[in-house]
């Protein structure tokens, strides 16, 4: 049996009273669009992450119906091209990949992806630049970009992006200074134009159905799928995942407004504190004008080079970085990426069912007033 007809099954059996089938179809009518734009059963993308979205999980996610994609980090052009034919190799469903708008072989990154005929390629950390945006058009390639506000949001749209991912301050990784909540209420009754997918502190089915009630085409997580089997992150990595609640993921601390620290929400480890004393050394050495700011700077910024790498895939969860979202309160075990989904997919469809149950019963008070003891049941406020 597929992966995907398992998922289907588990969630056929979930609900209680054979509604199933309706409330599912409420569910594809709410995503339609983005499953459409996808090419998958579900519209749930797996947030791309370094050193964890490799072949193995990737694949795992679309052949369980989801949208899986490619983290190509600081990938060189040939790693990139190993990684995606090993991906195509093991799902024939529909993947991307996600490259960072920084790198500076961007372009010939995008040229391996096209060579490679990837539906999708999803441009991340920082605004893409136009003739990015046109390559990718041109070669056949989808794309989708981040978008931190409503009016980078159209002009991207403006500039040939044919969905949006708003990501809000929960997520884990490389963040924006907003919420999801707020981000979501700015963005989705204004951007009808693409699909727009939400990322950021979704851990379960119900937040999941909110924002495509909310107008989303789909949703886009990454800290759930950390510690699914596939995952190859280390088992270190996974069980300080297991242990944490949604308060250890933090913002990585920023001293002085002089050299502003790139927000990253991850869990605080001792490399956190460390980061605090390096930092508070170096403004130091400023201070005392034994350092330039651009050299203050770029020591500070050297701090976590390597440190995610460290941490996913050495284990090194004292001195690595360990990114994670606060919804990593909600990973409580490792499951298959199957599960991952299917347990989204139950929660949604069961407060879909709750939903729809409540909209045939009359309103639970209705008439109360009139009754006797009206007056005891009022709640006095204050
Ligand atoms: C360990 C880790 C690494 C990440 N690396 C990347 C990345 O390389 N590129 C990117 O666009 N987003 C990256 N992200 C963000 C995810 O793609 C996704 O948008 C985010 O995890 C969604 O929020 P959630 O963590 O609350 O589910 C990373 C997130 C985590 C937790």
């Amino acid at each position: 049996m597929s992966e995907r007809l398992a998922v289907a099954e588990r969630v056929e059996a979930a609900p209680p009273d054979g509604e199933t089938s309706l409330w599912r179809a409420e569910l594809d009518s709410l995503w339609a669009r983005g499953r459409a734009f996808l090419g998958t059963d579900l519209a749930i993308m797996g947030g791309a992450m370094t050193w964890v979205s490799e072949r193995n999980l990737v694949a795992a996610i679309s052949n369980a119906g989801g949208f899986g994609v490619i983290a190509s980090g600081s990938m060189p052009p040939g790693l990139l091209d190993a990684e995606i034919a090993a991906t195509a190799s093991l799902t024939d469903k529909p993947f991307g990949v996600n490259l960072i708008t920084m790198h500076p072989q961007l372009m010939d990154l995008i040229d391996v992806c096209l060579a490679r005929h990837v539906g999708h390629v999803v441009l991340a950390g920082g605004i893409p630049g136009a003739a990015a945006i046109q390559r990718l058009r041109d070669g056949g390639a989808r794309v989708v970009c981040f978008a931190p506000i409503l009016g980078i949001a159209k002009k991207l749209v403006r500039m040939g992006a044919e969905a949006i991912v708003i990501e809000g301050s929960e997520a884990g990784g490389h963040i924006g200074p907003v919420s999801t909540a707020v981000l979501a209420q700015e963005v989705l009754p204004h951007l009808v134009e693409v699909p727009v997918f939400v990322a950021g502190g979704i851990g379960r089915g119900e937040a999941m159905l909110s924002y495509l009630e909310m107008g989303a085409s789909g949703v886009q997580l990454g800290t759930r799928f950390v510690c699914a089997h596939e995952s190859i992150a280390h088992p270190n990595f996974k069980r300080a995942f297991i242990r944490a609640a949604a308060r250890d993921a933090v913002l990585s601390p920023q001293l002085d407004a002089r050299f502003p620290v790139i927000p990253v929400r991850a869990l605080a480890n001792p490399a956190t504190e460390r980061f605090r004393a390096v930092q508070r050394e170096i403004i130091d050495r400023f201070n005392r004008g034994e350092l330039a700011q651009k050299e203050a700077q770029l020591e500070i910024e050297h701090f976590w080079a390597g440190a995610l790498r460290r941490a996913v895939i050495e284990g090194d969860i004292e001195a690595g970085s360990l990114m994670a979202g606060q919804s990593v309160g909600m990973v409580t075990r490792e499951q298959s990426t199957a599960d991952i989904l299917a347990e989204l997919v139950g929660q949604a469809l069961a407060l879909n069912g709750i939903r729809e149950r409540r909209s045939r019963q009359p309103p639970p008070f209705a008439g109360a007033a009139e009754g006797p003891g009206a007056a005891e049941d009022q709640d006095p406020g204050g």
